[in-house]
């Protein structure tokens, strides 16, 4: 059996038993290697937009005697399936603004899956914004530890809801922040205090101040520093 890292076998935990899943920009392939061991999906359709990862995944499959259950696509995010033939979508471990791109891109291919599971590495505010923004059921938005790295685990369904605003605190920790374990999400507002502080400390030296800028941050670091002081009751 595959051993996942953290990361992964939390996306794994994410989705229950379904016929097909796909997921896109595979690399190593060993997430659906994982899914049709613990016969989670019965088939996989595994895409990369570059061919070497793609071979990669192939060999993962190899290696396992999972070859015959998975579809090796070379293509750019969405575009390589039909509307439909996936229920559960991933897309895991690449930048935010790039998973917003390929859902605006193809939005009937969202869709028509039962749901999406997505993993943005940076932007992921812009993901929540979007996801808000454009019709989607937000299921659940998990917070992950691993190592030293904090991942944000987003499962989603298209259902074509009116679009509304996020707040700024749930776009920086989560549209459900108030389920994540106290401990974890009090160490992750802590790491982002930090980050948040030393921005402040680079706009209150730059040469022209940036008011507004300054502002977001000062708001930004108050309802951090309030949800701290919540977790501590
Ligand atoms: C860091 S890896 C993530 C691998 C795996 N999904 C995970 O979470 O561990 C990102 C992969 O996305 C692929 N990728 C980048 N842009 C893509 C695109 N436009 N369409 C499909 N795959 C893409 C890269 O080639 C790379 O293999």
């Amino acid at each position: 059996m595959v051993k996942l890292p953290v990361r992964l076998e939390s996306i794994a935990n994410m989705i229950p038993p379904v016929s097909t899943i796909a997921d896109i920009g595979t690399d190593h392939g060993l997430l659906p290697v994982y899914l049709l061991q613990t016969g989670t999906t019965k088939k996989a359709i595994v895409s990369d937009v570059n061919p070497r990862p793609l071979e990669k995944a192939r060999k993962t499959a190899q290696l396992h005697g999972m070859e015959s259950a998975m579809d090796f696509r070379l293509g750019d995010g969405l575009q390589v399936l039909e509307p439909g033939e996936a229920k559960v979508i991933i897309i895991a471990g690449m930048g935010g603004l790039l998973i917003n791109s390929f859902l605006y891109s193809c939005p009937q291919k969202a869709r028509n899956a039962d749901y999406l599971i997505l993993q943005p590495m940076q932007a992921i505010s812009e993901v929540r914004e979007y996801l808000l923004a454009n019709g989607y059921r937000v299921l659940e938005d998990q917070l992950v530890k691993e190592k030293n790295h904090f991942y944000h685990l987003i499962k989603v369904k298209q259902e074509e809801l009116p679009a509304t605003g996020i707040g700024t605190l749930e776009a920086m920790i989560g549209i459900q922040w108030k389920k994540q374990p106290p401990e974890l999400l009090r160490e992750y507002i802590v790491r982002l205090l930090d980050q948040m502080e030393t921005k402040k400390d680079g706009l209150l030296k730059s040469n022209s101040l940036n008011q507004r800028a300054l502002s977001r941050c000062e708001k930004q670091i108050k309802q951090l520093e309030e949800v701290i002081e919540w977790l501590q009751v």
